[in-house]
């Protein structure tokens, strides 16, 4: 297993590209189970994650080859094609190592008129049920059964031409709407007979991205970007091009990167447009963001990030898109604990998810949680320490307190970040920190 160590108070400085977006490439590849022609996805991150969902979309017949440039720099390209449409089986073995499996659903479930997905657990960040993805697949006429821990859906009488049916749907819950919910109800309603509305459907920007590809592939979506996406159903679907939308989170972490160390990042292929309310809090917080002359898609923007002479205390609530997003929470609470003064962080999308609290309090920020808020009382310095990465996202907030800390900070079980960043370590260092990939057995000499 592999550790990180960074020896932190290093300014960053220079240029990182923000890469290809995973959680909007995970249901833009299970999209290419809807065809049996080509799919290229370009600028898909070289993960761990992206991987595991090549090799799963192969279980299934459908091909895929990842051509990684050496230079991280250059974006990457998917080739995805469906040959063999017999098996409709996502095993457990495979759903465990990944959530973001459950995706192939609605896909498979239109196109081959039967689906067996073994039922995701509940994950570090919270117990993350999909009770409303089925109950989205079973408004459109799927017949729904669990059997020995697998979701079995299938569409009545396939065989003899049955199809899923266009419905209303309505996709909201206690904490807004559902990403991957969404994902798979409009990926299955693209094949369904007549017209399906979903109404508070999460408008996420991964979820306009799969609709852009879906359209390009022939389907008709009106809406996507909104809490009601309207789907005409089509006979069937044809393969396509598609460039992924750089990765938010990784945009995010690489600003708050820069703000931790008090150093200046221009950062290229920038979402700013899907960025606002991150742009927004850092603002609150004194870090200047600027963004590049003569940009015509703000979702690829080349944008400079600046240093704050104070950090000034924030309050940040995690909502639904386009509100702060839950992924960035770990983050901004590491740079807020060096903030003048006292931050409050709620979390509503997953209230479980602070295992870093316990990990940033080991390297001296001054935490108290109560339930789902966490109280952040600013301190002057941290210091490095031995800490363990739980989940992706806590453990890019360690290490950015990491590049922050007085000290050498050792990040342990590296490979939850591998999932979600894309060779960090060497990005990181291109830009002036100190960070090396080392074997978990050298932390014992170390
Ligand atoms: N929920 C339900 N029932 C459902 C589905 C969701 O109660 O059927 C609840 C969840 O428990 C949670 C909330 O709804 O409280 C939102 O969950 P959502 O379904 O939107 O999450 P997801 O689609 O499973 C994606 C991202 C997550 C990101 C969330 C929220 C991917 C692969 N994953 O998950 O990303 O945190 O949306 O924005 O797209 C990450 O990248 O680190 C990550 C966890």
């Amino acid at each position: 297993m592999d550790v990180f160590h960074i020896d932190g108070g290093v300014r960053l400085e220079g240029r990182l590209r923000v890469n290809g977006s995973k959680n909007a490439a995970l249901p833009l590849m299970a999209a290419a189970l809807l065809t049996d022609k080509p799919v290229t996805l370009r600028d898909v991150p070289g993960l761990a994650d992206i991987r595991n969902m090549v090799s799963l979309l192969g279980e299934l017949g459908c091909e895929g080859e990842l051509t990684e440039p050496a230079d991280a720099s250059e974006p990457s390209v998917l080739s995805l094609h469906t040959r063999d449409e017999t098996s409709s089986h996502a095993r457990y073995d495979v759903v465990r190592t990944m959530r973001a499996s459950v995706c192939i659903l609605g896909p498979v479930l239109a196109r081959r008129g039967a689906a067996r997905v073994s039922m995701p657990g509940g994950c570090a960040i919270g117990d993350r049920p999909i009770d409303l993805h089925l109950r989205g697949l079973e408004a459109l006429g799927a017949h729904i059964s669990l059997d020995s821990g697998d979701v079995v859906a299938r569409v009545p009488n396939f065989a003899q031409g049955g199809r899923l049916r266009g419905a209303t749907i309505f996709l909201g819950g206690s904490f807004g709407s559902t990403v991957l919910g969404t994902a798979n109800v409009m990926s299955a309603a693209t094949l369904a007979e007549g017209t399906t509305t979903i109404e508070s459907a999460a408008c996420e920007p991964e979820v306009v991205d799969l609709a852009k590809l879906l359209t390009s592939m022939g389907a008709r979506i009106e809406g996507a970007g909104s809490p009601r996406i309207v789907v005409h159903g089509v006979e069937s679907l044809a393969g396509a091009d598609h460039t992924v939308i750089p990765d938010r989170i990784e945009a995010a972490t690489f600003m708050a990167a820069a703000a931790i160390t008090r150093g200046s990042l221009t950062l290229e292929n920038c979402p700013v447009d899907a960025l606002l309310a991150v742009t927004d809090c850092l603002g609150h917080i004194g870090v200047g963001i600027s963004v590049g002359p003569h940009e015509t898609d703000p979702m690829r923007v080349t944008c400079r990030v600046s240093p704050a002479d104070r950090l000034a205390p924030v309050q940040i609530t995690t909502q639904p898109y386009p509100g702060f997003p839950t992924d960035a929470q770990a983050q901004l609470m590491a740079l807020v604990a060096l903030a003048d003064g006292n931050s409050v962080i709620t979390e509503k999308i997953f209230p479980e998810r602070f295992l870093h609290v316990a990990e940033l309090t080991r390297m001296g920020a001054r935490l108290l949680r109560q339930g789902s808020t966490v109280v952040v009382s600013g301190v002057g310095g941290l210091t490095g320490a031995p800490v363990m990465a739980s989940d992706l996202r806590a453990s890019a907030g360690l290490v950015l307190a990491g590049l922050a800390a007085k000290g050498r900070t050792t990040i342990n079980r590296v490979y939850h970040l591998d999932r979600g960043y894309e060779r960090l370590e060497e990005r990181l260092e291109r830009v002036g920190a100190r960070i090396t990939r080392a074997k978990s057995e050298e932390l014992v000499a170390a």
